[in-house]
């Protein structure tokens, strides 16, 4: 898929996806988002720049880690995930942090502003994962250091056919790059060749859970990045593309819900 389309199809799935993330993501993501922070290791008054940043999930965790004499500017193509990041971080009285709508290829600081970037679960939807790395080691003082996280193999990631089965129903992939930079050792190059050095980097599995047909479905399909395709289907194209999800996923079922299978990949690296 062409870069622009690619990032407008982002943009404008992620302003859709929004409003159902949190319900959708929230606990599912946590053991990532923690092992992102465990790696990090920010320091108080550390300066921050944020990629992709939601709701805001990661950045209220960053807020508090740098604390008062900290800041933390986060960013985000989408506008609606800005606005209810900002929201919910006004509503926990948190008054360390700034945002701005930004591409994480384009980043709109000067050279060596930042003690640390951090990047939780953006990665997969960048046209050029490299450039946008680039933008973060430019960002960075000598030093700094980015932290990232992204989702692992295709192979290990057991809701990984939401893919194939929203493409078929439109004219473009969706989502062509997403498990790129989390199969083999694609991060760690691209790592390397965006300058990085002292690389550390874990792979590791979680579960990700949802206890009913219902909210498998939405976090699927409302929730994540096929919002955008999604939400053109008509009614009858929505009813077979969830039942092909759901049964997709259904090796995962128990009494319980569903217990799917996730793997990530988390790095840090230094400038
Ligand atoms: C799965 S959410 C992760 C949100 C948050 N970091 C978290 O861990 O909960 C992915 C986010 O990436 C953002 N995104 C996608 N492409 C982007 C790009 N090129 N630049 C900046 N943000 C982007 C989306 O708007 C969305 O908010």
């Amino acid at each position: 898929m062409e870069p622009r389309l690619q990032r407008r199809v982002q943009r404008y799935g992620w302003d859709k996806a929004s409003v159902f993330y949190e319900d959708s993501w929230k606990e599912q993501l946590k053991p990532a988002q923690d092992m992102l922070l465990k790696l990090a290791g920010l320091n108080p008054g550390d300066r921050v720049l944020e990629t992709a940043c939601g709701t805001g999930l990661v950045t209220m965790r960053i807020a508090e880690k740098v604390g008062t004499n900290g800041r933390v500017v986060a960013t985000d193509l989408s506008d609606s995930m800005i606005q209810i990041a900002a929201e919910n971080i006004k509503e926990k009285n948190i008054d360390n942090v700034t945002f701005q709508r930004m591409d994480s290829e384009n980043l709109e600081f000067d050279d060596e502003q930042f003690e640390a970037t951090i990047s939780s679960l953006g990665m997969m939807y960048v046209p050029d994962p490299v450039r946008s790395l680039k933008e973060k080691y430019r960002v960075l003082k000598p030093g700094g250091q980015t932290a990232v996280v992204i989702w692992g193999e295709r192979k290990n990631c057991g809701w990984a056919d939401i893919f194939p089965i929203v493409d078929k129903r439109v004219k473009t992939d969706v989502c062509p790059m997403f498990f790129q930079q989390g199969t083999g050792n694609a991060l760690k190059f691209s790592l390397q060749e965006a300058g990085f050095k002292d690389l550390q980097i874990e792979r590791f599995s979680a579960t990700i859970y949802y206890p009913n047909d219902e909210l498998a479905v939405m976090a699927a399909f409302a929730g994540g990045p096929v919002a955008l395709a999604y939400q053109k289907f008509d009614e009858q194209t929505k009813m077979e593309a969830h039942q092909e999800y759901l049964d997709s996923i259904s090796p995962y079922k128990n009494e319980k819900g569903y217990k799917i299978p996730g793997e990530f990949v988390a790095a840090t690296a230094v400038k």
